[in-house]
């Protein structure tokens, strides 16, 4: 199962490797979620698990994925246009207030029409910029290269990417939310700082946190503030008897003890040339070795 979406920095690629070493948890937390790809990716739900990101966006589309997936659908039907496309960004934007607000309730539903429009926009919009929560309001943990450029943006009008959810109509996103659905049923989805997601957890094995901060490196670049990823790190350090990943670039982090997985984005060079492009994840070392998956849940 994965998003109807791409979402940048996502991390399907590895979800295999991150659930071998995770194993069978009985709480599963994705605080950064994004497309909550590992979640997503999970051979089988964990009883508790509960994901969240400080985007008011993913927050609220998920909410509605789980909450009002028929309507979230109806909202997302609508053919790629150019002008929609920039006069739906600029309305999208003007609801971040009120989206902070609400979302602060544990219990608000979504907005559907927020959460359809803003799918829409994600599938068509080329490249970075659609709807960056962040924008003009909290720079420090904004995404590299992301900027808002509604009015020049050209959309997706082919198959590439999620316009493929786009071309094959209203029936391909209401069949494919509700699977969604089905899936969040039980998953508790929180907006906000990180941290909000870790006040509860159980000890030791029976807790998998995987951890993919905005990059220190990213974070540098586009603010003056301490990235948020060193504090996360802190968090993971004090955490290692849990079962721990932390998403970051070659050499980000000191964590002796910790495995230190390379890998590739590009899957033509992932199994050979690991360090292309410097990813990086460390494993606390409760996480079950590779070598030994699933012997320890078994
Ligand atoms: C690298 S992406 C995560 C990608 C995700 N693992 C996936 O597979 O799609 C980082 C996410 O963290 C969110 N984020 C940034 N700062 C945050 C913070 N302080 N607390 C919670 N989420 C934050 C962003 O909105 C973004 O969705």
């Amino acid at each position: 199962m994965k998003a109807p979406f791409h979402w940048f920095g996502a991390k399907r690629t590895v979800v295999d490797d991150v659930w071998q070493r995770f194993g069978a948890p009985r709480q599963y937390i994705e605080p950064f979620c994004g497309s909550a790809a590992i979640l997503l990716g999970a051979r089988e739900p964990a009883s508790l698990e509960v994901i969240g990101d400080l985007s008011g966006f993913v927050a609220n589309f998920w909410r509605c994925v789980k909450m009002q997936p028929a309507k979230t659908a109806e909202w997302a039907d609508y053919p790629v246009s150019h002008i929609d496309l920039g006069a739906r960004h600029r309305w999208l934007m003007e609801q971040r207030d009120r989206l902070w607000v609400e979302l602060h309730d544990p219990n608000w539903p979504g907005d559907p029409q927020v959460a359809g429009w803003w799918l829409w926009g994600q599938c068509a919009w080329i490249g970075s910029g659609w709807c960056d929560w962040f924008a003009g309001k909290i720079p420090h943990v904004t995404d590299a290269g992301r900027g808002i450029q509604a009015s020049g943006q050209i959309p997706h009008v082919g198959n590439a990417g999620m316009g493929s959810l786009l071309t094959t109509g209203g029936k391909a996103a209401w069949v494919a939310l509700h699977k969604l659905a089905t899936r969040l049923d039980r998953v508790r989805v929180i907006h906000g700082e990180w941290d909000r997601c870790l006040n509860h957890h159980y000890g030791k094995e029976q807790t998998a946190v995987f951890l993919d901060p905005p990059y220190v490196g990213f974070e540098a670049l586009y603010g003056d503030k301490r990235p948020v990823a060193l504090d996360v790190c802190e968090w993971a350090r004090e955490h290692a008897h849990l079962r721990v990943a932390l998403c970051g670039h070659i050499g980000d982090y000191d964590l002796p003890g910790w495995e230190q997985f390379l890998w590739s984005r590009d899957s033509n060079t992932y199994g050979s040339d690991k360090t292309k492009d410097a990813e990086c994840i460390w494993f606390s070392p409760a996480c079950l070795p590779p070598t030994r998956q699933g012997v320890l849940d078994l």
